[in-house]
């Protein structure tokens, strides 16, 4: 016993937070997954069946069946709460397509079940857990966080009403941060170590990857810089997409960023939940795909950083003699401190982006901003697992994906900090443009 215990805790390392702390996010998520779905109606907790999207009574139901299953079932040994709950919510053997036929628990019912669930493990937590456990409630809490932040993007996709209560309204003046960083190359550890606390298998383990010298944005490609891309008929010519772009785009028939509305042959205005917004020209293009980032990029002569890179420009420091990357790598861009809202807008901190300019306080050595929070960044890099990968306890979590996706970095206004560890390595298809997702570019 003492021997597995030792294997998993070098395996799966933890945050540190104690029971109590766990019990308070696990508090604080559920807050946020309730203030998303509440106000719902019966007919919207369905909504229609898409490929990108949960009936958003099943994915709640999938939250907290989730919880009960690494928690309670796998770690404590406890039996389900409910006998067909697998059969419903088990993502992995619940396909898709049928998630809108099972027949689900009412709205009641389904967080009657949440409600159990949470109840046993704040329970079991007053009880005291060992570190081996406590890895499960960390999975399920940043499950959980994730579930948060696609219940805020389907809530977009479906053009449901701004969720209340999440967020206070951001600062839209902050303005642009135009310009390049330079960042020295040399050799980078790309991943993440034991002294990162949770981790997912995907980012294990760092091992060391050489970089060349590049020039990156000191922030995100703006609204205003995308639609100058927009108005030069970038859509409509060839020469500035792959092929697989050009294919998206010619099946979906895309002429701008998804929620951009036209009108007098601008693009003042978008779709915002639901309702026709201003679009703010200095905050960062959101909800692009691969494809479209891509684009932008060779119209504009610039191209996509691979993760590698933006790990450096997001972590790295010069060298004292400034000729290369220094040994070291930053907890976060700024350092070590806890992320705040002046570090970077994470977690519903604020309702949506701010200006690419704001959130100084958070600058990297290199002077890049924003590298975290704000919106998701597309990245050149194909999804891939690193070397000596091998699959935690949670196995769909990332083998199923690898080789189809691209990856991201960096977490969103809707990203939870516990997410948003500049380590934590996204991925989504490149043909996703429902994600809170921007890009920033490197000069050629
Ligand atoms: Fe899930």
């Amino acid at each position: 016993m003492m021997i597995r215990m030792s294997v998993t805790l070098i395996d799966r390392p933890t945050s540190g937070a104690t029971e109590d702390e766990l019990a308070t996010q696990l508090h604080d998520v559920r807050t946020r997954t309730r203030r998303l779905t509440e106000d719902l109606s019966t007919r919207q907790l369905m909504g229609p069946m898409l490929p990108i999207v949960n009936p958003v009574l099943w994915e709640i139901g999938h939250v907290g069946w989730f919880h009960e299953y690494w928690a309670l079932r796998h770690a404590h040994g406890e039996a389900p709460g409910l006998d067909r709950a697998d059969l419903l919510w088990n993502s992995s053997t619940v396909a898709h397509a049928t998630r809108w036929d099972l027949n689900l628990p009412d709205r009641n019912g389904v967080f009657a079940y949440m409600a159990d669930v949470l109840g046993r493990q704040i329970g079991r937590l007053s009880g005291g857990v060992d570190a081996g456990t406590r890895y499960f409630y960390e999975l399920s809490i940043r499950h959980e966080d994730m579930h948060v932040e696609a219940l805020a993007y389907t809530r977009q996709t479906l053009g449901y009403a701004r969720p209340d209560g999440l967020g206070h309204p951001g600062d839209h003046n902050a303005g642009p941060w135009p310009g390049d960083a330079s960042v020295s190359g040399g050799r980078w550890r790309l991943g993440s170590t034991g002294a990162d606390g949770f981790i997912f298998d995907n980012e294990k383990w760092a091992h060391e990857v050489g970089i060349a010298p590049f020039r990156i944005a000191k922030a995100p490609v703006t609204n205003a810089e995308f639609a100058a891309f927009v108005r030069a008929g970038g859509y409509r010519n060839r020469q500035f997409w792959s092929a697989a772009g050009w294919a998206w785009r010619e099946g979906t028939g895309a002429e701008r960023p998804v929620y951009w509305l036209e009108t007098d042959g601008g693009y003042g205005t978008w779709r915002r939940y639901q309702e026709v917004e201003p679009l703010a020209p200095h905050a960062p293009v959101m909800f692009v795909n691969w494809y479209e980032a891509e684009a932008w990029c060779r119209w504009a002569k610039r191209r996509l950083p691979t993760e590698a890179e933006w790990e450096a420009a997001a972590l790295g420091e010069a060298a004292a003699n400034g000729s290369c990357l220094a040994d070291s790598k930053r907890r976060w861009p700024w350092g070590e401190a806890a992320p705040s809202s002046e570090h970077a807008n994470l977690g519903f901190a604020f309702d949506g982006p701010l200006d690419v300019a704001a959130c100084a306080a958070g600058d990297s050595a290199f002077g890049c901003r924003q590298m975290i929070g704000n919106v998701w960044e597309w990245t050149a890099s194909d999804f891939v697992p690193l070397p000596g990968f091998a699959a935690d306890p949670y196995e769909d979590y990332s083998r199923p994906w690898f080789n189809t996706r691209k990856v991201l970095r960096g977490g969103s206004w809707a990203t939870s900090a516990r997410i948003a560890r500049p380590g934590y390595r996204n991925f989504f298809t490149p043909e996703r443009n429902d994600v809170i997702a921007g890009f920033r570019t490197c000069a050629l």
